[in-house]
């Protein structure tokens, strides 16, 4: 049996990393979630007090940085520089400035380096915006997640209540709305669906049905 490489992209919150982590888990792959290689860079960033729109000191940054992306049985881990921050790369403030760090050409350019290295042994499912198109443009299985915006922010809604967390509906719509457009409109590796992804809607659907779907598509290829 072969071990391929899965690339699962979409726009924000439609449910790509939890539908990747469950085929992970199926598969036995390693599960790679790119969007917290940006999210680390841009918590230090803003811990640091580097300017998000200034490249070349994001990319000072970035050189003396370590990113660890660690599996454990009670999901993924992420390492900064040797310390975690699961928790603090999801908060408001990174999540809403994400997209800044994003768009700088050079920090991709590394950020996807790191990632092509993490890909190389194949048994990978990799979530992102860029994965299919950019990062393992030969990827086996290439998957594009979307929903309707309604629907996301629905769930980021529920998911912040079930935490405990104080939620608005129509300012999560809104911040959604703004992430996409900055993905979809940044200038390098905009946020799109590779020409031979596979598009799933997953706006009727329960998750089981997403990482079904999905899984079909792989035993196809295995
Ligand atoms: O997937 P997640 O929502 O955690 O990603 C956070 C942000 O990181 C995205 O909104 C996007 O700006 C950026 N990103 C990216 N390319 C990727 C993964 C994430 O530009 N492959």
């Amino acid at each position: 049996k072969q071990n391929i490489a899965v690339a699962i992209d979409g726009p924000a919150a439609a449910g790509k990393s939890t539908v990747a982590k469950i085929i992970a888990e199926k598969l036995t792959y390693v599960y790679i979630d790119t969007g917290a290689m940006y999210r680390a860079l841009t918590y230090k960033a803003i811990k640091e007090g580097v300017s998000l729109e200034e490249e070349t000191s994001l990319m000072n940054l970035l050189t003396d940085t370590t990113i660890d992306l660690q599996q454990s049985t009670d999901g993924q881990k992420v390492i900064l520089d040797g310390k975690e921050v699961t928790l603090d790369i999801r908060t408001e403030e990174v999540t809403n400035q994400v997209s800044i760090v994003a768009k700088h050409g050079e920090v991709r350019h590394e950020m996807v380096k790191r990632q092509r290295e993490l890909a190389l042994k194949r048994g990978v499912v990799m979530d992102g915006r860029d994965i299919g198109t950019h990062v393992i443009p030969d990827a086996e299985v290439k998957i594009f997640l979307i929903a309707s915006v309604q629907e996301r922010a629905e769930r980021r809604h529920k998911e912040n209540l079930e935490k405990g967390f104080s939620s608005d509906l129509e300012k999560l719509k809104d911040e959604i709305r703004r992430r996409d457009q900055l993905d979809s409109e940044r200038e390098v590796s905009p946020l799109l669906k590779a020409e031979d992804a596979i598009e799933i809607d997953t706006t009727a659907l329960s998750i089981t049905e997403v990482a079904e779907k999905i899984l079909r598509v792989v035993h196809d290829k295995l």
